[in-house]
């Protein structure tokens, strides 16, 4: 989905949770051209044909790498798709994802706090580990929480089982790994296929697999970054959504660059969720004719 040759933009996006919005600083993003198509959202503003007094336009800002909507002749922009209470992402109000992690859940909370005020809501969450802190965060924010068997009454097929039968046993519109430290197994991504959404804390396809910010870190990489893509079957592998990056400061020590890594990833992981789901919810309501 995400040509390589595709270039970076400067990124200066807002966090929407946890109190002050901060820019990232040096940040820059790109994203698979597909992902937000301007026709289906014009139709999701207009229904399909656009008003002729409606002086509205939604434009692509390829400099700020998002979806505005422009009014009036001034070009004045009133609301941004990445912004609250946007006409264009109304469309993603009573979508529902699930989530799966392992351990400290920051992902899974920039998630639920980030996609909550737009109408979407997180379902459950499933934990392959017993007491991680994600659990407790699940609890404080009320989502429900689906623990596996403990570990001595599982081996990797019952604990694969355990994920099918939370995928089956309610629908969903995305389910969204954040820190799910292992491999899902073809049987049981394949019926969930283009559904499934994973983080990745590298540029992809370099540095796959676990360690990843350590690993460039000690590589002397100038640029990390992470990349949110769908999940098939292989080892963060599948079609890359977006990808952020930020420069490695001189003499920075890895703890640094790992927190402005984690930065970028609570703010892109949500605004790719939403990007997709508008993108989905709107090809569907073309394919039924404007109805919602
Ligand atoms: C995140 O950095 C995520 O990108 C990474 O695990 C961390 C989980 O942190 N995922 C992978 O490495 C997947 N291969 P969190 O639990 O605080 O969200």
């Amino acid at each position: 989905m995400l040509d390589q040759s595709r270039t970076w933009t400067p990124w200066q996006p807002w966090q929407e949770w946890g109190g002050r919005p901060t820019p990232i600083e040096g940040a820059e993003i790109r994203w698979a051209s597909n992902l937000i198509n301007l026709d289906d959202a014009r139709a999701a503003l207009w229904g399909g044909a656009e008003p002729e007094d409606a002086r509205m336009s939604v434009v692509w800002d390829e400099q700020h790498a998002r979806m505005s909507v422009v009014r009036g002749e001034q070009d004045t922009q009133t609301s941004v798709v990445w912004g609250a209470n946007d006409a264009q992402m109304s469309v993603v109000r009573g979508a529902k994802i699930l989530v799966l992690g392992s351990g400290n859940g920051s992902n899974f909370e920039a998630l639920v706090k980030t996609l909550r005020p737009y109408g979407v809501e997180c379902i459950g969450l499933f934990c392959d580990r017993a007491g991680a802190l994600i659990l407790s965060r699940a609890q404080r924010l009320g989502v429900r929480c689906v623990e596996p068997p403990p570990p001595q009454e599982w081996d990797k097929r019952t604990l694969n089982d355990a994920v099918t039968g939370f995928l089956e046993q309610q629908s969903f519109d995305l389910a969204l790994l954040a820190g799910y430290m292992r491999v899902l197994p073809p049987r049981v991504v394949r019926p969930f296929s283009g559904k499934i959404v994973n983080i990745h804390p590298s540029i992809l396809p370099d540095y796959p697999g676990l360690d990843a910010i350590r690993r460039a870190y000690l590589a002397k990489e100038a640029w990390v970054g992470v990349s949110v893509h769908l999940v098939d079957e292989g080892v963060d592998e599948g079609p890359i959504l977006s990808q952020g990056r930020i420069p490695r400061h001189d003499g920075e020590s890895l703890d640094s660059l790992e927190s402005r890594v984690h930065r970028i990833e609570h703010t892109l992981y949500p605004w790719t969720v939403l990007a997709l789901l508008a993108q989905r919810r709107c090809a569907r309501r073309n394919d039924l004719g404007g109805e919602s």
